[in-house]
């Protein structure tokens, strides 16, 4: 059947000259591009996003190649599409202007690129509403080597009265291809990170959390996106992204009438309008995001650079391995029992001893996670010599002292519930609906916010030679209202974007006095790991579930966004049935520690675990600075491999765990081919982390090429028998 042509190509046609000149904004980084042009009626149109062109030049014509430019019929890829006027998509930005008008059209004004650092550069794009002086900067951060965007928006009220940001996304995408899929994450306590892939059809897909403070509890604001079909770890189109916010979170996924992606990121506005005053800006949180077109290894590189270099709190650092007393003790020790667990840290061999909960607290003990939240002095008949001491026993032991805090909560039976009830977040006249038998602080409150800073501050003043924080963040926000938003005249429905910005400027402050304390992000586990707050801790708990099968898939999967440097992994009984060797080898793969009563060991597993330590600091160098690559995945595979390469190409190691015993699959038959290495090199392998007495089929003697290892590969010898195996890859001369 013959069609007649359609307006649009008519004007596509008609209007090619035109293109040739348009205004164009091309946003690059070394090996991808983003291309912005502006219409004939001044709107910013996404018509680009893919592998960098070769001549700069060429990217103004590409908006003459789109039919669906210059009529409104057809035009859904708006760079931040506005609600109200010709939209009518999902939108990224939704105002009722100061005389109560929901329309909003934002026109371009002008853009403007800096370079802020060799290889990082800001593109900051002005739009303006047509009929009210409301302004809108885009802002596009590019990361060139890494090839990371990071995109954010400042709204500012030009008006001469308040107006209300009903919604206010970070990023609106447009991502023209055939088919998209999608990797979404879901979990909960002790069950992080459980992926799930589906093909994006038409129509909008919505992942977001309303939980406000361990708002990731229930998914995290991370998702992986793939062109055409899925990727592999080596070939295949891939996004990555993280929403840098460590609060509610909204992506929308929305295939357009075009079968194009329009992507739209940021805070969940769910219950969370935000007022601005006359002359007040708005900025929202930061979506991150990579792009590769050669597979999920390589994309996660990239972002694992990134990372390192400019986002993770000192991601190019060191860290200190760990003996915490959580799983051993719960809430039942003293100070006579802890001092005997210094010695359990020392035996091991780590760098420090971190005292987890329940050292605090005095008219409500803090026995049980019932109650003392909130009441930060030393318990006087479990600690009668306070925090001092045991810094000193654990310093004369050779072991740093951490310790845990989760300043941000209170339970109700706590002095502190009971003397600022102003500062708890809940209903006045409701009933109290508790989270592990707790509630939230009101950061929005600034009075709050120097409580909780003074909590860390005062225990870092009283007690010299601290030297690493647990932060933990264990109750989602219930019966959402705040006490001094209510004083302050300004809408509850603040709370939860002023509870994260307060958050923030707690933990800048932190920071800024003490720069050089590692500090864990925890919260129940992995209830709220993103960029944002990561720009303030050194690392991340990732799960409770330190099973060791669980963990092989969790850390899979954060591998994606987080590198290992910042995933904590630690040794635990959680799970007895694995081996202890299983154990050690999964939690050797992130930092590493131990939550163990190390006295009850036998010799031979205090051995193991000994030289488990003194190998893995031999190594972590390479896992903490080194290349990841996920090598055999236990999604397709009755084995998982991982390896990593240290920067020179030296020195690699390598992880293979048996995770299914079905059919045939107790003896691995195929070899794992490794990747990273210098063809050209030869390199030694040797088996570590051998239980005493252990035979290995690996003991030094066989050299292969990098070629061969790369081409062929390397059975690690995984059976029933040797179900965790960590092979050491060392370039001989
Ligand atoms: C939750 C954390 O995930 C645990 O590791 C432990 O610190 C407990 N909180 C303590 O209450």
């Amino acid at each position: 059947m013959t069609r007649a042509p359609r307006l649009s190509v008519l004007l596509l046609v008609l209007c090619l000259p035109i293109c040739l000149t348009a205004q164009v904004v091309t946003i690059a980084s070394d090996d991808y591009a983003i291309a912005l042009q502006v219409d004939a009626l001044k709107r910013l149109e996404t018509v680009y996003f893919g592998p960098r062109l070769a001549d700069p030049a060429d990217y103004a014509a590409i908006g003459g190649q789109l039919g669906y430019r210059g009529t409104n019929e057809d035009f859904f890829n708006h760079a931040y599409t506005p609600a109200g006027t010709w939209n009518v998509a999902e939108p990224a930005l939704e105002i009722a202007h100061a005389d109560g008008n929901p329309s909003t059209e934002l026109s371009y004004v002008s853009h403007q690129t800096q370079t802020l650092e060799e290889g990082v550069s800001l593109t900051t794009i002005e739009l303006m509403d047509s009929l009210y002086q409301t302004r809108v900067r885009l802002h596009y951060k590019v990361y060139s080597a890494p090839n990371v965007f990071e995109q954010w928006a400042t709204i500012r009220n030009g008006e001469s009265g308040p107006i209300m940001l009903k919604k206010y996304a970070s990023a609106n995408l447009y991502l023209r291809n055939e088919r998209f899929f999608l990797t979404q994450y879901h979990g909960s306590w002790a069950e992080e990170m459980q992926p799930e892939t589906h093909e994006l059809t038409a129509g909008t897909k919505v992942l977001d959390t309303k939980l406000g403070t361990r708002s990731h509890l229930y998914g995290p604001p991370t998702f992986r996106l793939e062109f055409d079909q899925p990727a592999t770890e080596e070939t295949g189109k891939v996004l990555l992204a993280n929403l840098a916010w460590s609060g509610n979170f909204r992506f929308e996924f929305e295939r357009d009438r075009h079968e194009n992606l329009r992507l739209i990121a940021g805070a969940n506005a769910f219950a969370a309008e935000y007022q601005l005053q006359a002359g007040e800006s708005f900025e929202t949180p930061h979506f991150i995001y990579t792009y590769s077109e050669q597979g999920r290894g390589a994309a996660s590189r990239q972002l694992h650079r990134w990372a390192r270099q400019y986002r993770l709190y000192d991601g190019e650092g060191e860290r200190l391995t760990l003996l915490n007393n959580w799983e051993a003790t719960y809430f039942d020790f003293d100070e006579e029992k802890l001092v005997e667990l210094f010695d359990g840290a020392a035996e091991l061999g780590v760098d420090l001893f971190l005292l987890d909960d329940g050292w605090f607290a005095n008219k409500y003990p803090r026995n049980s996670d019932g109650a003392g939240l909130g009441d930060w002095t030393e318990n006087r008949e479990k600690l009668p010599h306070g925090l001092g001491y045991l810094v000193k026993e654990a310093n004369k032991k050779g072991v740093q002292f951490g310790i845990w805090i989760e300043p941000e909560m209170v339970n109700p039976k706590s002095e502190l519930y009971e003397n600022h009830l102003d500062w708890v977040i809940r209903q006045p006249d409701r009933r109290e609906f508790y989270y592990r038998n707790q509630l939230v602080l009101d950061l929005s409150n600034p009075e709050v916010q120097d409580y909780v800073y003074g909590v860390f501050d005062r225990i870092f003043t009283e007690n010299p030679g601290i030297a690493y924080v647990k932060w933990d963040c264990n109750a989602v926000i219930y019966n959402a209202f705040s006490d001094y938003l209510d004083r302050e005249g300004r809408p509850q429905t603040h709370l939860y974007t002023d509870y994260v910005r307060g958050l923030y400027r707690v933990l800048e402050r932190v920071r800024e006095k003490y720069p050089e304390v590692p500090i864990m992000l925890c919260s129940g586990g992995g209830g709220r790991v993103d960029y944002g707050a990561l720009q303030y801790f050194t690392e991340f708990w990732v799960s409770d579930n330190t099973a060791p099968l669980d963990r092989v898939y969790m850390q899979w999967d954060y591998s994606y966004f987080y590198p290992a440097i910042a995933m904590c992994a630690h040794v635990t009984n959680w799970d007895r049935t694995a081996s202890l060797k299983y154990r050690t080898d999964v939690a050797s793969m992130g930092k590493l520690g131990f939550d163990i009563e190390v006295d009850e060991l036998s010799e031979a597993d205090l051995a193991f675990c000994q030289q488990a330590v003194r190998n893995y600091k031999s190594y972590s160098d390479i896992l903490w600075k080194g290349e990841m690559y996920r090598l055999q995945s236990p999604y397709e595979h009755p084995y998982a491999s991982f390896q990593f390469v240290d920067p020179a190409q030296a020195r690699s190691v390598m992880f293979s765990y048996l995770v299914s015993r079905r059919f045939e699959t107790s003896y691995a038959v195929e070899p794992v081919r490794l990747q990273g290495l210098d063809p050209a090199k030869r390199y030694r392998v040797t088996e570590l982390n051998l239980y005493p007495d252990a035979h290995t089929p690996f003991d030094g003697s066989a050299v292969y090429s990098g070629d061969f290892l790369m081409k062929v590969g390397i059975n690690p010898a995984v059976t029933a028998w040797r179900q965790s195996v960590v092979l050491q890859i060392e370039a001989v001369e």
